[in-house]
């Protein structure tokens, strides 16, 4: 079998699909991610539930509908939905005697939550959901900044442009990310992880053979599911700021992300005043890019991503033997 080169099954896992604060009892949130189609919202427990953003009856979007009760109306003919299980609780006009037939279901999906995100388990059967939450390993301990958005980057590009140049993605404020790598990719569980040096911004680039860069950044891209998890370092590994991005793929070539991240109370030695009084004034450490420079984003040569499409290749071959 030839594997298209970002060919992957991804979907049987846990997705962190959006921060947990954007998923309200009040409004629907709809999102795309790995190419499935959801609606979000809480039921009257609070608790986030997931169902696919297509009405059985008509097809309309679940999500244009209004949460009543707990519960989620199309807002075509009324029917609503139970977020927990999918089944039909109502539809106006019934007449006593008559019972909702149970094949008209919206599918529902299982949910969990853990640090902020709303992770929903996009596997083919519910009954395989399990294991971990790709969020778990974030736990923030200091000030946090966040977002989502929906940038014009097919996910495995997206995913390929985090490793060869994060600088075309993200900003981390007076920070210079530079194209020195400080060794090669190296596997990490389900990540693949790339160190890069980086430097205070309004001083010399050091040349590219003389390891005195300041600051790290360290990238580990997932080579199954949508987090990535990124960290600036000190050049003696002290965290500096810590960021978690969950990412997948939208329609039409486009990647739905959401993130959270926090700044470190670690002492960096160095630091440009501007940098520390942009800190005291608690304005956000890094900038996901919620639009993407295609000049800047051409101008990143293919390097580390050869090695992720590899192992990727690798990791399907290895699913595709055992199946
Ligand atoms: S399309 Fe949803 S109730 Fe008819």
């Amino acid at each position: 079998m030839k594997l298209n080169k970002f060919f992957c099954p991804t979907t049987d896992a846990w997705w962190a699909v959006a921060l947990s604060g954007a998923v309200t009892d009040k409004k629907p949130l709809p999102v795309v991610f790995d190419g499935h189609e959801l609606v979000l919202f809480r039921d009257s427990a609070g608790a986030a539930v997931a169902l696919e953003d297509r009405c059985p009856h008509r097809r309309v979007p679940l999500s244009i509908g209004r949460i009543r009760e707990g519960h989620l109306q199309c807002a075509y003919h009324g029917w609503t939905f139970s977020g927990s299980t999918g089944s039909c609780t109502a539809i106006p006009n019934l007449d006593e005697a008559e019972r909702v037939p149970d094949r008209y279901a919206a599918r529902a999906y299982p949910v969990r939550e853990a640090s902020g995100f709303v992770h929903v388990w996009l596997g083919a059967s519910a009954d395989a959901a399990g294991g971990r939450l790709p969020a778990e390993v974030y736990r923030p301990a200091g000030r946090e900044f966040m977002g989502s958005t929906v940038v014009s980057l097919a996910y495995r590009e997206y995913l390929a442009a985090m490793l060869d140049g994060p600088q075309a993605l993200l900003e981390f404020d007076g920070v210079r990310l530079t194209d020195f790598f400080l060794g090669d990719t190296r596997p990490d569980g389900n990540n693949l992880v790339l160190d890069r040096g980086a430097v205070w911004k309004g001083r010399w680039l050091p040349p590219a053979f003389v390891n005195d860069h300041p600051l790290i950044l360290r990238t580990a891209v997932p080579l199954v599911g949508g987090a990535i998890h990124v960290q600036l370092l000190t050049a003696q590994e002290l965290p500096v700021v810590t960021l978690h991005i969950a990412a997948g793929a939208n329609r039409r070539g486009t990647t739905s992300l959401c993130w959270r991240g926090y700044l470190h109370d670690t002492r960096v030695h160095g630091a440009p005043l501007r940098w520390r009084h942009a800190r005291m004034l608690g304005r956000a450490p890094f900038q996901v890019l919620t639009t993407i420079n295609g000049l800047a984003l051409a101008a990143v040569l293919v390097q580390p991503s050869q090695q992720y499409v590899q192992a990727i290749s690798r990791e399907t071959t290895a699913k595709l033997a055992a199946a």
